[in-house]
């Protein structure tokens, strides 16, 4: 049996060059860069010319970014160390309601110290609204964090508009750019952006690698503690062949490479829906078909058939694709992201799957999963007698 992997807002396989990058990597420079010696310095030239291909990336100078685990610890770090910079400032943090589990988790925990966190509401295209976000800036709001594109539904948020508003307020502003990086224009000046969260695995690099943005000026202590790499802003040994495959990664989603991605993505999309609609299958689709989006990211509602039964049954036939958000498809948890959307009681929480693509993914991956997915579906529905 073939397996077919759409399921790339999860993770993406590492591009071959990338690959060939970091081996070479591994091989032949194994110092440490925080050493002086000659080894050392082979280390240091790699990190800089790296960190420099990446900040050129999203329009920001080497110094303002450091080296993170990933998105996770980008957030987390955003997070948690702008509260306790600048809790002399105020205890008011603006997020949205679809936020990944990186951000709520330690605004949840944020709460539990005093902050008062506003989530922002979605409307059924997966948008804040500006008015509301406007309604809830405060004099006391010291961070707002706002996610670049969604990970389960792919709307892109309004983040120029955001941006400019608050570069004439006390709030510093973060996005989650980790779904958005790879495919989307981001420039941290042209948007006013403050700090700024991306992961390696999503664009075909390696896991377990990130970085964060810190515009110039913002200076708050490491989340992690230990030795003074990074400037001491992030303490551990760099992973110096990871770091140089990361920016491996970096330099094949150029801008025109980004934009080619979004436009065949957005064509498998059409394919995919006109394929179950000639099929019969009675489907909508979460979230709205926009330009704009991430197009990576399909999410659909096969009404009255359980996620569950979906995900299992395409597991079966040979397709990896998810049920809520990537790090929690395997807890089968209904997904926060359509519950803000549609409301905790719509079928819609039940019964959708995200299925994202990735470059490696072709109009015949497609083909064949319409025909698995029309399989599956007419055989649910027959065995059930819905
Ligand atoms: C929007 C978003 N933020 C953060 C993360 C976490 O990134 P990482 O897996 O690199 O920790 C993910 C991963 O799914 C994501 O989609």
């Amino acid at each position: 049996m073939t397996h077919t992997y759409l399921d790339n807002a999860a993770t993406t396989p590492m591009d071959p060059a990338v690959i060939a990058v970091m081996t070479e990597q591994m091989q032949q420079n194994f110092g440490n860069a925080s050493n002086i010696h000659y080894f050392g310095r082979q280390a240091r030239q790699v990190l800089d010319a790296s960190r420099k291909t990446l900040a050129e990336s999203i329009n920001a100078h080497e110094d303002e970014l450091v080296f993170t685990s990933g998105g996770t610890e980008s957030d987390n770090t955003a997070i948690m160390q702008t509260a306790l910079q600048r809790q002399n400032l105020g205890h008011h943090i603006i997020t949205t309601a679809i936020e990944h589990e990186a951000i709520l988790k330690p605004l949840q925990f944020l709460e539990t110290q005093g902050f008062e966190v506003t989530y922002l509401p979605v409307d059924q295209r997966g948008l804040i609204s500006m008015a509301d976000f406007k309604a809830a800036l405060r004099e006391d709001t010291i961070l707002v964090s706002i996610m670049t594109g969604n990970n389960e539904v792919g709307s892109h948020m309004p983040i120029h508009e955001i941006g400019t508003l608050l570069a004439q307020h006390q709030a510093w502003f973060h996005t989650d750019a980790v779904q958005a990086y790879g495919l989307l224009d981001i420039d941290v000046q042209r948007d006013h952006i403050d700090l700024l969260s991306v992961s390696a695995h999503k664009l075909n690099g390696p896991k377990f690698l990130g970085f964060l943005y810190r515009r110039q000026g913002i200076n708050f202590p490491s989340l992690i503690k230990g030795g003074d790499q990074e400037d001491k802003r992030r303490a551990g040994t760099e992973n110096i062949p990871a770091i140089a495959g990361f920016a491996k990664a970096v330099e094949l989603a150029t801008p025109a490479e980004k934009a080619a991605r979004q436009k065949k993505y957005a064509g498998f999309k059409q394919q995919l829906l006109a394929g179950l609609t000639a099929n019969g299958i009675d489907f909508a689709v979460n979230g709205q078909l926009d330009a704009n989006n991430l197009q990576h990211v399909l999410n659909i509602w096969i009404k009255g058939i359980s996620t569950y039964v979906l995900q299992m049954n395409l597991d079966l036939a040979g397709f990896a694709i998810s049920g809520g958000s990537a790090c929690t498809a395997g807890s089968l948890e209904p997904s926060h992201v359509l519950m803000a959307m549609y409301g905790k009681d719509s079928p819609r929480v039940e019964e959708s799957i995200r299925i994202s693509f990735g470059k490696d993914n072709t109009a015949a991956d497609i083909d064949n999963f319409v025909a698995a997915l029309t399989a599956i579906v007419k055989r649910v529905k027959q065995t059930a007698k819905i």
